[in-house]
């Protein structure tokens, strides 16, 4: 979380991004890639690490890379999301949507700026990306768990 994570830029911990397995809502294809979507904001994280440490060296193209890579399998992960919400005629699909499309608009804004953003700033936005999958996942995804567990039930039936 960003309160506990705010001495950041005086202590570097490399394995403060993680996934943490109690972060499973319990339906598998989903469960995957919120774990593949923390480990490269991850990744995004590491470059801005060694972008700090190795002030000789130019890793702005490698987090630039990483941010892009991140932000595009988060719009992936989010449409997908979305399409199983809206086919399982989840009654919360327009607010759980609204909340994808301003976390992106978000993204944007800190992805435009990236190239000329202070590495303390890039860092944060780093912690804020995980802070807010997180979060997001902790409590806005389990909301549809209920009924997209029960539509992937029935279609599985349908397919037998
Ligand atoms: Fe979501």
């Amino acid at each position: 979380m960003i309160a506990k994570s705010a001495g950041i830029t005086n202590s570097i911990d490399e394995n403060l991004i993680k996934w943490d397995p109690k972060f499973k809502i319990g339906i598998p294809l989903i469960d995957a890639q919120h774990e593949h979507l923390v480990k490269l904001c991850n990744d995004f994280y590491q470059s801005l690490l060694k972008s700090k440490s190795n002030k000789n060296e130019d890793y702005h193209a490698l987090v630039k890379q990483t941010l892009e890579t991140c932000l595009n399998y988060a719009a992936t992960h989010f449409k997908e999301e979305e399409r199983l919400m809206e086919a399982s005629k989840f009654s919360g699909y327009k607010q759980h949507k609204d909340t994808h499309n301003s976390f992106t608009a978000k993204c944007e804004i800190a992805y435009a700026d990236i190239d000329t953003m202070p590495i303390s700033e890039a860092i944060k936005f780093a912690l804020f990306l995980y802070d807010w999958i997180n979060t997001h996942i902790a409590h806005e995804d389990r909301l549809y768990m209920p009924t997209l567990v029960e539509f992937l039930k029935e279609q599985k039936a349908k397919q037998a």
